[in-house]
């Protein structure tokens, strides 16, 4: 999605900018542009394309100015092209806006605009807003700060946005409403982003904005308003966040770097919570509202993509341990919808990034129905930690391939940790059960490693089926959403098409699609089903389909009859998923790298879905 950096200070705003602008590649865009002001004019230079096209479409330009901001646009309103992309002038050139967010009553906000005499360039609701906020200042002979007021009274939807007065050349206004924004506070410097990633090189003293916030910001001065112009003490915080984290620290791309990560980054998730010797997992952020979750009449998990897979772990793990019933719902379908809601219910978002539209409004529907909402995110200061009752951390670290890995894994282990602990609470685990599923989570680094290190055996099998075109994913029980999650990697970032199903599903539609060229990964570690898996794979083998199966290591039924195995550590079948996905994320990862697709932003895709 589309992403924001600022600069006002005394250094050379364009280095800033520019760098700002690659670590924000990350969250998927279009085209990017710049505005610097100069000599109390602001200079615009845009590009459809990646920040490097825009680098050398400005190479021989004067780059020159203290002030200035820059942006990544994700095509909402009108094509991506080089007029479309931000920053956006007004048409007497007094404003330069950048924004986040879709404004949208633009249409009728743009009709009153061109009756009084305004033309637009582009198709950008973007426009529509610079040019009210210009028709305010001059018409209401008001000045920028109030100007930026006045105009955001009137916009129904949702922003992130920085503006630049060239009449007023000494500050950058900013607001927030739904799209997250966050300053960076220098030594006679500020900066500002849409999230951390381009402060962090800067400073690690950051202020997040609140929704209805303004921010007037100067070099030596930062105040902070509500929308309706009252004065606020803003709450500076520091960054909990390395430089290295967001770098690829010699890997060739990020995902890589994040699959590896996992024996670390799920490490980091239990650190503190689980003690094998008060036998007791704690997870001080649902503290609040653990009588609540205990007596539950029913837990209803909301997500998307990845998350939304993780979720349907969640609802295994949680009626399998707490034995409390847990719906899985996609975010966006449960928005739109009716559903029945009341107060004994509790609603687990989940979400990496914390940004995600349809899940913030999934958790906007379950409040004001009265339901309890906990969050589980992986972004400390994002939206969704803020709008939930209570919540849970990943701490995955920062996830910037937009393949999601390590907050999978992440987030099966917290819901493992809750639904471990609700099962302590409730007594529907036994003490020794309890304990067991504990010490197997705090093996679960180790194993992971162990998978890691097999790195070449997966690259083999992705050598070997590079070009095909589809691929079937199948798996049962705690394994199914494990299949869908596969499927989802490989069709992401490699394009290809892949579709997971429950194995007994099989027979009832997509075995009429299995013949010598279909690869059928086959996700049979040892579980309660895994009988009814072989016979799975018989049935796939009997029309001459390809089986690559996952399964545990020593199982010599499955390697007799499968075209390659990958075995992965024994474990609780219910933690397995954490260690069965890793072999199908680097199948995927392998296949696209062959196939020379863009691994860290694949075509159409961003990190993180702040629009609907
Ligand atoms: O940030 P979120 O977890 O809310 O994002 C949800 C999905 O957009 C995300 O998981 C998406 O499906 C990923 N590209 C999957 O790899």
């Amino acid at each position: 999605m589309c992403g924001i950096i600022g600069y006002i200070g005394n250094k050379e705003a364009f280095p800033i900018l520019i760098n700002g602008l690659k670590r924000l590649e990350y969250r998927g865009y279009d085209s990017s542009g710049v505005a610097l002001l100069q000599n109390n004019e602001s200079i615009i230079y845009k590009k459809k394309g990646k920040v490097s096209d825009l680098e050398n479409f400005i190479a021989d330009s004067d780059v020159s100015g203290n002030i200035g901001i820059g942006h990544t646009r994700w095509a909402t309103h009108g094509e991506p092209n080089d007029v479309n992309a931000h920053p956006h002038t007004s048409l007497n050139g007094h404003f330069t806006l950048i924004h986040n967010g879709i404004i949208e009553n633009y249409g009728r906000l743009k009709d009153v605009l061109v009756s009084v005499g305004y033309t637009f360039k582009g198709e950008t609701d973007t426009e529509v807003l610079v040019n009210l906020i210009e028709y305010i200042y001059m018409r209401g002979n008001v000045n920028a700060e109030l100007a930026v007021h006045y105009a955001l009274a009137k916009v129904i939807g949702a922003y992130g946005l920085v503006v630049l007065c060239k009449n007023e050349p000494d500050q950058l206004i900013a607001a927030r409403k739904g799209s997250p924004l966050v300053i960076g506070i220098g030594e006679g410097e500020h900066f500002i982003a849409s999230d951390a990633t381009p402060i962090v090189e800067h400073t690690n003293s950051v202020i997040y904005l609140n929704n209805d916030n303004v921010a007037i910001i100067k070099k030596n001065e930062l105040t902070l308003k509500t929308t309706d112009n009252d004065e606020l003490t803003p709450n500076i915080q520091k960054l909990n966040l390395g430089i290295g984290e967001i770098e690829k620290n010699g890997y060739a791309h990020f995902m890589l770097k994040e699959i590896f990560e996992q024996p670390r980054s799920i490490k980091d998730t239990c650190r503190g919570r689980i003690s094998l010797e008060e036998k007791s997992i704690r997870l001080g952020g649902l503290h609040a509202v653990m009588p609540k979750l205990i007596d539950a009449k029913r837990i209803i998990i909301v997500g998307c993509g990845t998350s939304w897979h993780a979720g349907l772990v969640g609802e295994y793990l949680i009626e399998d341990f707490a034995r409390i019933p847990v719906e899985v719902e996609y975010s966006s379908e449960f928005r739109y919808r009716k559903p029945v809601l009341n107060d004994t219910d509790v609603v687990i978002a989940i979400s990496q990034s914390g940004e995600t539209a349809d899940t913030l409004a999934a958790i906007e529907l379950a409040r004001s129905a009265g339901a309890t909402v906990i969050g589980i995110s992986n972004v400390v200061g994002s939206s969704i930690p803020r709008e939930t009752n209570a919540g849970v951390y990943t701490h995955a670290g920062p996830e910037i391939g937009v393949a999601s890995t390590k907050a999978f894994t992440t987030q099966i282990t917290v819901l493992s940790m809750i639904a471990i602990e609700l099962g302590m609470k409730r007594g529907t685990l036994t003490p020794k059960e309890s304990n067991g599923l504990m010490e197997e989570l705090i093996l679960i680094p180790e194993k992971l490693e162990r998978i890691i290190k097999m790195n070449d055996s997966f690259e083999k099998i992705a050598a070997l089926y590079k070009n095909a075109n589809n691929f079937l994913y199948l798996g049962r029980g705690y394994f199914f959403p494990v299949a869908l999650e596969g499927a989802l990697k490989l069709k992401e970032i490699s394009y290809i098409h892949a579709e997971g199903y429950p194995a007994a599903e099989m027979k009832h539609g997509p075995i009429a699609l299995i013949d010598e060229n279909m690869p059928v990964v086959v996700i049979a570690a040892k579980d309660n089903s895994y009988e009814k898996i072989v016979s799975n794979i018989q049935e796939i083998k009997a029309r001459k389909g390809i089986v690559i199966a996952i399964v545990t290591e020593g199982d010599t039924v499955i390697r007799e009859m499968a075209d390659h195995v990958l075995e992965i550590p024994k474990a609780d079948f219910a933690l397995a998923p954490i260690l069965a996905v890793v072999p199908l994320q680097l199948l995927s990862y392998h296949i696209a790298v062959m196939r020379g697709c863009n691994i860290d932003q694949p075509r159409n895709l961003a990190k993180s879905v702040t629009v609907e």
